[in-house]
């Protein structure tokens, strides 16, 4: 169980680098000047190329803590709370993957502090799910 769990935070922690740094790529994408089309093309390649990495990372760490909990009888409140938390982040990394999507097609209209405020909101997700996992208040 342990070499499973180490391989669910180790996925976890990459899962996380992507949703942290993608809405960085966001901001800096929302802040480029019209006629900036290299800095432009340059963060959109950024941008592509990690999301294409951390969506079957994001898979990993969610088989890896499906195995834990069902192959090692792990229950109580603070694990039905913590998917549902889980499901939050899987529908942030999937909006992400929309906003890519208006970027490329040069139809974003949100701006860069709008950016900077959805960049946090992992902060506080994982923050949660960490206080949950080991201190299982409930
Ligand atoms: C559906 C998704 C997930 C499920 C079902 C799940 C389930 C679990 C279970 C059963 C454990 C073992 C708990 C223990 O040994 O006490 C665990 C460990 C852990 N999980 Fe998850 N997890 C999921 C996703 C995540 C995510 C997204 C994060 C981070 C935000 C996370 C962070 C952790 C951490 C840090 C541990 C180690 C806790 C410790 O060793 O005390 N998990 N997870």
């Amino acid at each position: 169980m342990l070499w499973l769990k180490a391989f669910h935070i180790f996925f976890v922690v990459s899962w996380f680098a992507g949703l942290f740094y993608l809405p960085r790529i966001f901001v800096n994408l929302a802040m480029v000047p019209a006629e900036n089309t290299a800095e432009r093309d340059r963060l959109l390649l950024m941008a592509r190329k990690l999301y294409k990495f951390v969506t079957p990372i994001e898979g990993l760490a969610i088989i890896t803590g499906l195995w834990l909990w069902f192959g090692y009888g792990f229950s109580g409140g603070w694990l039905h709370l913590k998917t549902a938390l889980v499901v939050g982040l899987v529908v942030y990394h999937h909006y992400c993957g929309r906003v890519l999507k208006r970027f490329l097609a040069g139809e974003n209209a949100r701006t860069h502090v709008w950016f900077r405020f959805f960049n946090e909101v992992p902060v506080f997700f994982l923050l949660a799910v960490c206080i949950l996992v080991v201190v299982k208040p409930f």
